[in-house]
């Protein structure tokens, strides 16, 4: 069998999607790690920010490089990069056999055929029903604990700064029956830990012979599977999460208290700007709801520094938001400016690089504050912990998760990767719970 090399940049989706490819080759290629080996290798794109653009050119050029010295190795480009650019890439990246848009995947024997024969292949074609969802995804790389499972494709949101309502097309789901087979066969798998995937999973839904489901519901169902098996998601726009949804999270113990709310900005000006649809008030509002119905939720956020026209002011509010919901995490980022969005084209990418970075470093720091104040107050609870393997730090440590994504680690030489067990927690530092096994009898 040939030898297929798969490098994912970006988002659990594409993590995801490479899982979907590997699994549309797998009849003439079995997935390899090793470069040395490869007959094909893979790049599978993001584009979310300009410098994760510049990290492929980058890679792009040391992989030309090694070809110069194995010509037959085939190169291709795949994801939300060749959806973006994918003329660009034609004119300046000579190295590429192929390119292969989110959409495309399923050409992707045929791309290789032609490429093989010497054609540079391409197919962006997006599509407004493709969900792969009879491919069952070839989980070359999971750890046999946790895995994704994509219940939706595209977005039809289009903040105003982000690329992929353009690079992964409408928003589309995927049939109920098909993922709760996918969760079933995990679960016979040994998995214990499923995440649930989609852009904005929140507006899930699927409709057929006069019945409707909705993220609520799926993840009801999800859940029902068994108790053994936790339940996570992302991504929820803060728009449209549900008292629902909420409730659901809630009454089900196997389904993780934790949400991942992205609230980018926290002036209503930027906001709007955004068109993220909600104010600081109704994100407020909607927290304040999730430690009303569960208060042991564990919330993190997405947070952009500097967009278009951010005052010193907006930058406060943004700060001030952060304090007063106290996220457990958040991923902190510069705006990078991306051509043809609504953004590029009607506002002006104004905010000097430093203090972009000025603002950035302020985010960062306060988040640091925050996170360690989220773990201080674990100090001394018990939590159940899902084992995902041995420390990087310490081969007598195991390392997990408990319910609210916290990563807890312990010493253990009595279990192992896959069982759950509780945890106390002893003391902490700003990203990690550091615990003691709780012995049940
Ligand atoms: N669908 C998810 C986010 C997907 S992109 C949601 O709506 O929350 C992940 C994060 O990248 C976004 O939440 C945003 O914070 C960030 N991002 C997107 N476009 C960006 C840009 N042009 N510059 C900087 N950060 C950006
Ligand atoms: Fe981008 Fe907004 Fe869609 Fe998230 S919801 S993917 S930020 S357009
Ligand atoms: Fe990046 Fe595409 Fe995901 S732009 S964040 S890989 S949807």
């Amino acid at each position: 069998m040939k030898k297929l090399l798969i490098e994912t940049f970006g988002c659990q989706m594409n993590v995801a999607d490479s899982e979907v490819i590997a699994s549309i080759l797998s009849s003439e290629y079995s997935v390899t790690a090793d470069a040395r080996e490869a007959d094909v290798w893979m790049l599978n794109t993001c584009s979310i920010r300009d410098n994760a653009e510049q990290r492929i050119r980058k890679h792009l050029k040391e992989i030309a490089a090694y070809k110069q010295r194995k010509p037959s190795l085939l190169v291709g480009l795949l994801g939300c990069m060749a959806e973006r650019i994918k003329d660009q890439l034609l004119k300046e990246e000579e190295v590429l056999d192929f390119i292969a848009g989110p959409d495309a995947y399923r050409t992707l024997p045929d791309l290789l055929k032609r490429a093989a024969e010497g054609e540079t292949a391409y197919n962006v074609t997006l599509s407004e029903t493709e969900t792969y969802e009879n491919i069952i995804p070839l989980r070359y790389a999971a750890n046999g604990v946790s895995a994704f499972i994509s219940i939706m494709r595209g977005c039809n949101n289009f903040c105003s700064y982000c690329v992929v309502p353009y690079t992964r097309g409408r928003e589309r789901s995927r049939s109920p029956q098909t993922i709760l087979a996918e969760a079933q066969q995990l679960l016979k798998d040994g998995y214990k830990e499923v995440t649930l995937l989609g852009q904005n999973v929140n507006s899930y839904l699927w409709q057929a012979d006069g019945k409707t489901t909705t993220f609520a519901q799926l993840m009801e169902q999800v859940a029902l599977l068994s108790p053994q098996l936790r339940v996570r998601f992302a991504t929820s726009h803060p728009k449209d999460i549900s008292d629902e949804l909420l409730q659901v999270i809630a009454r089900y113990p196997n389904v993780c208290h934790y949400i991942h709310l992205p609230v980018q900005a926290g002036s209503n000006e930027m906001l709007k700007r955004m068109n993220r649809v909600y104010t600081r008030e109704k994100y407020l509002e909607r927290v304040q709801k999730i430690k009303e119905l569960i208060p042991d939720c564990a919330i993190s956020t997405d947070i952009i520094a500097g967009f278009c026209g951010e005052t010193e002011e907006n930058h406060q509010e943004t700060l001030s938001l952060m304090r007063e919901v106290g996220f457990s995490y958040a991923y902190m980022f510069k705006y990078s400016w991306r051509d043809n969005t609504f953004a590029a084209r009607h506002f002006t990418d104004d905010i000097p690089d430093e203090v972009k970075s000025r603002r950035l470093e302020e985010i960062i720091a306060l988040q640091g504050e925050l996170s360690l104040k989220s773990n201080q107050e674990d100090v001394g609870k018990t939590f159940e912990v899902l084992i995902e393997g041995t420390s990087k730090r310490s081969t007598n440590d195991l390392f997990g998760r408990n319910s609210q994504n916290k990563v807890i680690v312990f010493p253990c030489s009595t279990h192992t990767r896959g069982e759950y067990v509780r945890v106390k927690v002893k003391s902490c530092t700003a990203a990690t719970l550091i615990g003691e096994l709780v012995e049940e009898n």
